[in-house]
């Protein structure tokens, strides 16, 4: 056989042809960003696990979002920390409370702003499970009442979309009856459809105070080992009145993410979880890892894998080495 005629590298051979050829492109638009609210005044707290974010107290909001929207990230998601906590997460539905205020001062000042809401109880509840406990079981029915009255306080508070990631059997298709009920036909549901029992999630049990004060999540969240069950479950949530898809972690769950996108004609979404943050910082931190090259190739192969959109804490950071590159830098 003569040499192959196929030779592969005559396409990599300038940046030019290479960007030509190219399958995947990130972009700024893909981007939802994580803010964490809460009460009082000049409230910045660093969270030490997940360096450069904060919990954010309204003021210093403002700031924060005017910054997003300027980088050109479309969408934020909020997630709170309230004042008070108890048995039945009543704190998650107060109007005046950190997301509530939040959203209505994000939609006064920066209307454009996508401004999604995370429904769960687990913030808002003093043993930290995303659900109603009794006898240390976390009951689904009951469950889901309170979140149809946490996505309405959002709804009525000018959020664009609730996104519930507490993993109760039959939320969806509970909080788009509870929303419809209202009027709130307009509001969408991004739904964390595909949801595993993950230890990524460590730094951000941080960041809202959140981690189960008895037990694990394990038996509402999907085990890491199954991929078919996550297909039942985005099936399951579509058929309820999901309007986006989510599936989270990201980075281990690829496979998911790809598989996924083949059994639907709904937006993708990708959590790139606070774990998956913290690595790359850490060992950015330490030299180990070039942060700007990792970041930005994690991010675009979860694209690659099929998710239209990202949730990522890098989005700041990944906005703008999008547009320096863009510019030629
Ligand atoms: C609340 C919730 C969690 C995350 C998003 N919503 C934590 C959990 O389920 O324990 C994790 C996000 C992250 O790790 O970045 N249920």
């Amino acid at each position: 056989m003569a040499f192959p005629q196929q030779r592969p590298r005559r396409l990599r051979k300038t940046e030019t042809l290479r960007k030509m050829v190219q399958e995947t492109r990130l972009d700024v638009s893909d981007f939802i960003y994580p803010i964490f609210v809460t009460n009082g005044e000049g409230v910045k707290k660093p969270i030490d696990s997940m360096p450069g974010i904060y919990q954010l107290s309204l003021d210093n909001l403002s700031k924060e979002v005017r910054e997003v929207q300027a980088l050109g990230i479309p969408a934020v998601i909020l997630f709170g920390v309230p004042a008070s906590k108890d048995a039945e997460a009543s704190s998650g539905y107060d109007p005046e409370e950190a997301v509530q205020r939040a959203v209505r001062s994000i939609k006064e000042h920066c209307p454009h702003m996508v401004v999604i809401t995370d429904v769960c109880l687990c913030e808002y509840t003093d043993h930290g499970h995303c659900g109603i406990v009794r006898n240390e079981e976390i009951l689904n029915d009951p469950t889901l009442e309170i979140l149809g009255e946490i996505a309405v306080s959002h709804a009525a508070a000018g959020a664009d979309m609730v996104a519930p990631s507490d993993m109760m059997d039959g939320r969806v298709a509970a909080l788009r009856c509870a929303l419809d009920d209202k009027g709130y036909y307009h509001v969408g549901i991004i739904s964390y459809a595909v949801k595993y029992a993950s230890a990524f999630y460590g730094p951000f049990r941080e960041a809202a105070g959140s981690a189960p004060q008895f037990g694990d999540r394990r038996s509402y969240q999907m085990d890491p080992a199954n991929l078919r069950e996550a297909l039942k479950e985005t099936r399951l949530d579509i058929a309820e009145g999901a309007d986006i898809v989510m599936v989270k972690p990201a980075l281990s769950y690829l496979d998911v993410i790809r598989a996924v996108k083949e059994i639907t004609d709904c937006p993708v979404a990708a959590y790139n979880v606070s774990g998956e943050y913290a690595m790359v910082k850490a060992a950015a931190a330490n030299g180990w890892l070039d942060e700007k090259r990792v970041v930005l190739e994690k991010l675009l192969s979860m694209k690659r894998a099929g998710a239209d959109i990202i949730i990522t804490y890098h989005a700041r950071d990944a906005a703008r080495w999008l547009r320096e590159e863009e510019g030629g830098a």
